[in-house]
């Protein structure tokens, strides 16, 4: 495995089919899912691992995000990466970008009613990531439902010639998803937190029993945080292409949820299509063994 700093280098290793993985680092097997499935359709997996500022409306956020780059380089090269391109903030932003990348109404609800700026940010980087790397392909978890979407919009209307890859939300055996984010929770919220994918996988369950209504679905979600001690944001079943809300499932959609556990907000969804069929991710072989020692 190549690690570069600089687009160019980058671009100099590409053979054949390129598959692009964006991440920010500090990888779990959700992260490594997502290698391994640009892994078989590419001649050539990039990684890029840049914690991004633009996508941070709080510098302490920033600050807090963990770190860990050594074990991050380890885990790729076992995933099948071939290059890793882990640019300085000077190789990505030499100066403040002028230019922003905004997904308009996409990016308002849900987690950009949240995070104002969140979705621009993200856009912003991964233009520039799909500019300076040039891949083919490039690989997105489902488990970030909104910024899929919006990453799937920003390449039709700006035309990149890139097939945008979905990959399934991988989840711990008790269906908790992996998230960077789960190692801030003590054992009750551990506990408490399931809760919200029970309330996912019984919408699923129903949808796949011939239910549509958005209410109903919702409710089977908010029904469960409200029997936890989880505090609800949102729960909303929204349009796969522009995340507008929907009353009820007449197009391909995912129901998504962001709740706090403590201090913890956590966000989850499944993906549900008119026809009954949902995908609900999959469960790990055994328990997530990354960065669970805290950070
Ligand atoms: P990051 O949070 O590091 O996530 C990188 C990729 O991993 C995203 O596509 C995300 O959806 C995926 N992912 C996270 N948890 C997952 C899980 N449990 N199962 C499957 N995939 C999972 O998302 C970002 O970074 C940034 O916004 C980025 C796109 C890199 C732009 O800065």
């Amino acid at each position: 495995m190549r690690v570069v700093e600089t687009f160019a280098a980058a671009r100099s290793w590409r053979r054949g089919r390129t598959s692009l993985v964006p991440t920010m680092g500090y990888l779990h097997e959700g992260h490594l899912s997502l290698v391994r499935i640009a892994r078989e359709r590419a001649d050539t997996v990039m990684v890029s691992l840049f914690v991004n500022p633009l996508q941070f409306d709080d510098p302490a956020d920033l600050d807090r995000y963990p770190r860990e780059a050594a074990g991050d380089a380890a885990l790729l090269e076992d995933a099948g990466c071939d290059v890793l391109f882990a640019p300085t903030l000077e190789e990505m932003y030499p100066a403040p970008p002028a230019t922003r990348v905004s997904v308009a109404d996409l990016a308002a609800t849900m987690e950009g009613a949240h995070r104002p700026d969140h979705f621009d940010g993200v856009a912003t980087v991964v233009a520039k990531l799909f500019a300076g790397l040039q891949p083919d392909t490039a690989v997105f978890g489902r488990k970030d439902a909104q910024q899929l979407a919006v990453v799937t919009r920003m390449v039709e209307d700006l035309s990149f010639p890139i097939t945008i890859v979905p990959g399934p939300t991988r989840r711990e055996q008790d269906g908790l998803a992996l998230s960077s984010r789960n190692v801030f929770l003590n054992a009750e919220e551990r506990t408490a937190a399931l809760a919200i994918s029970r309330g996912l996988m019984a919408a699923a369950g129903a949808c796949e029993a011939g239910e549509r209504s958005a209410p109903v679905l919702e409710g089977l979600v908010s029904g469960e945080i409200a029997g936890s001690t989880l505090r609800l944001d949102y729960v909303e079943l929204a349009a796969a292409a522009d995340t507008s809300r929907m009353t009820v499932l007449d197009r391909p959609g995912f129901l998504a949820v962001a709740a706090y556990a403590g201090r913890t907000r956590l966000i989850d969804n499944v993906w549900l299509w008119p026809d009954g069929t949902a995908d609900t991710g999959a469960l790990l072989e055994g328990p997530s063994v990354l960065y669970q020692g805290g950070i």
